[in-house]
Parts: C-alpha cells; sequence; structure tokens
C-alpha cells in the first residue's frame, strides 16, 4: 500500500526537491542508480522499488526484498569531501539512518560497525554504499543504498537469518509510513552530509560511538587474508575505522568487512 507521501513523490517525480524514481519491480535500485550515473546523471536522485528481484547487500549478499513491506532505496550523492574521506560516508549514512528509525518509529536501535541498524540486537536496516569511477566536477558519485524492513513478514527470510532479523513492527508493534521514514531518512542524511563537508566528522563519530553494539564485546572478522581474526572491539577511531585488540594485545584496524559477535 502507498501511503500519501509515496504517492505524492510518484505522481510529481520528487521528494522534496530531489528527483524522485519509482519502480513497481527492479533487480536492484543500487544497480539503477548507478546505472544512472554512469549514463551521466550528475545531480542527486532517489530511486526506490515496491520489490527487488535482486536486491544487494553488502559482501557480496542479497538483501531480502518483498513487495511492499520494506523500504529499497537507493540515494545518489557528490559529496563534497577529499577521496580519502569518502569512505566516511558510510558511517555518516548509518547515523542519518539509525536516527530517522529513532525518530519515526521511536524504538531504541544501535549500530554495528560499519552501518548495521540493530534493535533488539536484530538486523532491521542495512546501508550498501557504492561508487563508480565516474567524476563529475571533479566529484564522486556515491550510492547510498538503504534496506529497512518495515513491516515484513519474519518468515520471509531465509531460515539462515531466523533470530538475526527483525522489522520495525515486529520491535515496535505500529506499521510505519514507508514515505515518512524516507521523507526522514533523506533529511537525516542530507544533514549528516553537511557536517562532514563541513569537516565535522568527530561530531558524527560522537553519535555512531554512543549507539555502537560491539564496543568492549568479543567478535571476529575476516581479514583480507580471508583468516579469522578474533578480539575485543575498541570502537572506531577518529577516520571511522574498527579497532580490534586481539588476545596477544596487538591492536587490529578493520577497514572493510563484516564484524560478527564471537558466539554468533
Ligand atoms: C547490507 O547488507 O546490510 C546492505 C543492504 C542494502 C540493501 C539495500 S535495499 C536498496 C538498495 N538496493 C540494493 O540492491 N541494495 C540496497
Amino acid at each position: 500500500m502507498l501511503d500519501a507521501i509515496l504517492q505524492q513523490a510518484i505522481d510529481s517525480g520528487r521528494l522534496g526537491a530531489t528527483p524522485f524514481y519509482w519502480y513497481e519491480s527492479i533487480g536492484s535500485t543500487n544497480q539503477k542508480a548507478l546505472e544512472m550515473v554512469r549514463d551521466g546523471w550528475s545531480g542527486q536522485a532517489i530511486v526506490m522499488a515496491e520489490s527487488q528481484t535482486s536486491g544487494r547487500g553488502r559482501l557480496g549478499r542479497s538483501w531480502v526484498s518483498p513487495a511492499g513491506t520494506g523500504l529499497y532505496v537507493s540515494i545518489v550523492l557528490w559529496p563534497q569531501v577529499a577521496p580519502e574521506d569518502l569512505s566516511k560516508v558510510t558511517l555518516v549514512a548509518g547515523v542519518a539512518v539509525n536516527r530517522a528509525i529513532n525518530l519515526e518509529a521511536n524504538i531504541a536501535t544501535m549500530i554495528k560497525w560499519p552501518n548495521d541498524i540493530l534493535a533488539d540486537c536484530k538486523k532491521v536496516a542495512g546501508i550498501l554504499a557504492e561508487s563508480t569511477a565516474v567524476t563529475s566536477r571533479g566529484k564522486t558519485a556515491v550510492v547510498l543504498g538503504i534496506g529497512v524492513n518495515v513491516t515484513t513478514p519474519l518468515e520471509d527470510f531465509p531460515s539462515e537469518l531466523s533470530g538475526k532479523v527483525t522489522s520495525l513492527l515486529a520491535v515496535s508493534g505500529k506499521v510505519i509510513q514507508r514515505g515518512a521514514l524516507l521523507k526522514r531518512i533523506v533529511s537525516e542524511i542530507s544533514r549528516q552530509m553537511e557536517l562532514l563537508e563541513q569537516g565535522h566528522f568527530s561530531k558524527i563519530l560522537e553519535e555512531w560511538k554512543a549507539r555502537d553494539a560491539t564496543l568492549g564485546k568479543r567478535l571476529h572478522w575476516i581479514n583480507s587474508s580471508k583468516q579469522a581474526v578474533y578480539g575485543v572491539s575498541m570502537g572506531p577511531d577518529k577516520e571511522g575505522r574498527l579497532r580490534v585488540r586481539d588476545s596477544s594485545g596487538k591492536v587490529h584496524e578493520v577497514i572493510s568487512g563484516d564484524v560478527n559477535l564471537a558466539d554468533s
């Protein structure tokens, strides 16, 4: 069911001032947004779908995207930051989506590095930031793909995700309007991006740290040599890289990959 905000965005082709593209069904909104950039799109855009047939998750996983029950959206941004700061956009997005969910669904959520949003210790939203080699006016596009399980029935997820995923409905008991949530996400992303572009990443990081789901906990991740490394999370450093201390006291810097609590 389309709510009034979504219907208006579809009819006008805009959400606020941003061009809005809506699809009943699509392979992946991220794929579509990246294609737009490769084809010369040089502004901001929002691409949304009711369902995705090949929804993409981080690290080559897929994102379960049944029709009308989740928010599947990709936002094309052109961050005004130095190339070495582009990786920070992923943490910025985590803070923005976390805030938007708190405000719209009124539930407490935490962030698992780099940007999984957890409610009741289960994943309720995920973010996939992708970019292309294409630049415009010296800037690189970042496509922020955001998936939120809004009313997604938990039985729609594969059994291996059982107990690891949840929905806003399951946690809050309320049906959150996807249009209102999207509007909030877009405005939070724009606020947080402005902070990043003005050089205030430390403020964003402060908020990220206040929501850190794994600080001080034992976890493991697969390093670039495909080895599992176990340690205790020390939280992100000032650049947003996760620090993990292993049992020998060595501190590792995690720049990509997936972290898992040691007993998960
Ligand atoms: C993750 O693995 O946590 C990231 C999930 C990102 C899913 C969203 S849904 C909209 C956008 N289009 C995609 O194909 N993926 C992202």
